[in-house]
């Protein structure tokens, strides 16, 4: 949209040209199905295999090793699933009747957590860590945490609302440490655009990522499942995706994740300067022009996602604030587009003990190559008066 600053990048991202055209000729000419023998099929057949591949040396994987879903959601979900009933059925082997235990956090994406809410409800015992004031995990909690029974751990990568970077090494090794039959899964949809995600560096068994957060199409992700992990299907039928994930595959998707992943690997250093500089610009300016405004997530910005600013402001709704920014033509969010519509204040800002008179006044900007530095500019004049207008109209200001 023209005359548009959109500064949503955490909830989606435009889905780069170069990602349409590599996409393109899987739903034009190529669009045969991967496991059929004639040459269209074939065709996709080799599009699919090489995104694959591409996928899989940009994690430093194994192609094997790369299941495509359709999402980040699906990823999540499946590999929880996935590691926590093939471990059940081995423990009922075993003798044992207790499903096993599960170590996640308190400030996950509610693809973990209700995943997670799930797998309790049917007999799986849940931990949830806590954070400290910037959202961080603390791995000497994850030690005191883990027992005889623990069979998964799952840790994010990188928060969604306050952009928080965790020690995922460091959170694999203690896992390992305490049993290395104990697997770990990290959710990396939003890291996925500007952080490595090498899963040896990391550690993890497990890694969810999702196209359209970094310039791919919606609906398409991959789980990244560690070769000899134990792992239970979650979708039966066809053989596919090595009979991990039955259904005909999204060739075109795959095509464009892969494409868009190499992208954002090949430009991650000249993108995250880019966007370091407008961040911090964000950071810095906000606090100063808008009273009674903190910044939330991690004070050491080289532990905070390239690309995101977030902050909460005293006595304010977060929507108002939105709805004002949005008459300028400035694209918001008060945090994950998945709970907007909730009045509910954000599960991570109360996780990391943000004072109530702030929990409800959160902003996140989220930016994106394309941007520049007038959208911050605009940003940074506009915000200002929005704020002071909704707090001269609300009775809760002060
Ligand atoms: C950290 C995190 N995990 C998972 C998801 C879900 O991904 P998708 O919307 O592709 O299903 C999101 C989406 O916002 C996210 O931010």
């Amino acid at each position: 949209m023209t005359g548009r600053t959109y500064l949503d990048h955490a909830a989606t991202t435009p889905t780069e040209e170069r990602v349409v055209a590599a996409m393109l000729p899987y739903l034009t000419s190529a669009w045969g199905n991967p496991s059929s023998i004639y040459a269209e099929a074939q065709e996709a057949r080799r599009g699919l295999d090489a995104a694959r591949r591409t996928v899989a040396e940009i994690l430093g994987a194994k192609p094997n090793e790369i299941i495509f879903t359709s999402g980040g959601t699906e990823a999540d979900n499946l590999a929880l699933r996935g590691v926590a009933w093939a471990a059940r059925r081995l423990r009922a082997a075993q003798g044992v009747d207790a499903p096993g235990h599960i170590i996640t956090t308190a400030i996950e994406h509610h693809a973990v957590l209700h995943e997670c809410e799930a797998l309790a409800k049917d007999g799986w015992r849940v931990t949830y860590l806590p954070v400290d004031g910037e959202g961080f995990i603390d791995a000497a909690a994850l030690r005191d945490a883990l027992d005889d029974d623990t069979v998964l751990v799952s840790v994010m990568l990188a928060n969604n609302e306050v952009g928080t970077v965790e020690p995922i090494a460091e959170i694999a090794a203690a896992a390992k440490a305490r049993h290395p039959r104990i697997m770990v899964h990290t959710d990396a949809v939003q890291a996925a655009g500007s952080l490595a995600l090498d899963v040896d560096s990391l550690g993890v068994d497990l890694l969810s990522i999702a196209a359209h957060k970094f310039y791919g199409p919606k609906g398409v992700g991959v789980l990244y499942v560690r070769g000899r992990t134990p792992f239970a299907a979650q979708t039966v039928g066809g053989s596919q995706e090595r009979n991990r994930r039955a259904g005909t595959e999204n060739v075109a998707g795959a095509v464009g994740l892969a494409t868009a992943l190499r992208l954002a690997h090949d430009e991650r250093a000249q993108r995250n300067e880019h966007l370091i500089s407008m961040r911090d610009r964000l950071l810095d300016e906000i606090p100063r022009r808008v009273p009674d405004t903190i910044v939330t997530g991690p004070t050491d910005r080289s532990r905070r996602l390239a690309n995101s600013a977030s902050f909460a402001f005293k006595h304010l709704e977060g929507e108002a604030v939105l709805l004002q920014l949005d008459l300028q033509g400035i694209a918001a969010s008060s945090g994950s587009a998945c709970t907007t519509a909730s009045l509910e204040p954000s599960h991570v800002l109360v996780a990391m003990g943000v004072p109530e008179e702030y929990l409800r006044g959160s902003l996140r900007l989220t930016l994106g190559h394309e941007n520049t530095a007038e959208d911050v500019e605009r940003v940074l004049e506009v915000l200002p008066s929005a704020v002071e207008r909704i707090r001269g109209l609300s009775p809760a200001a002060s």
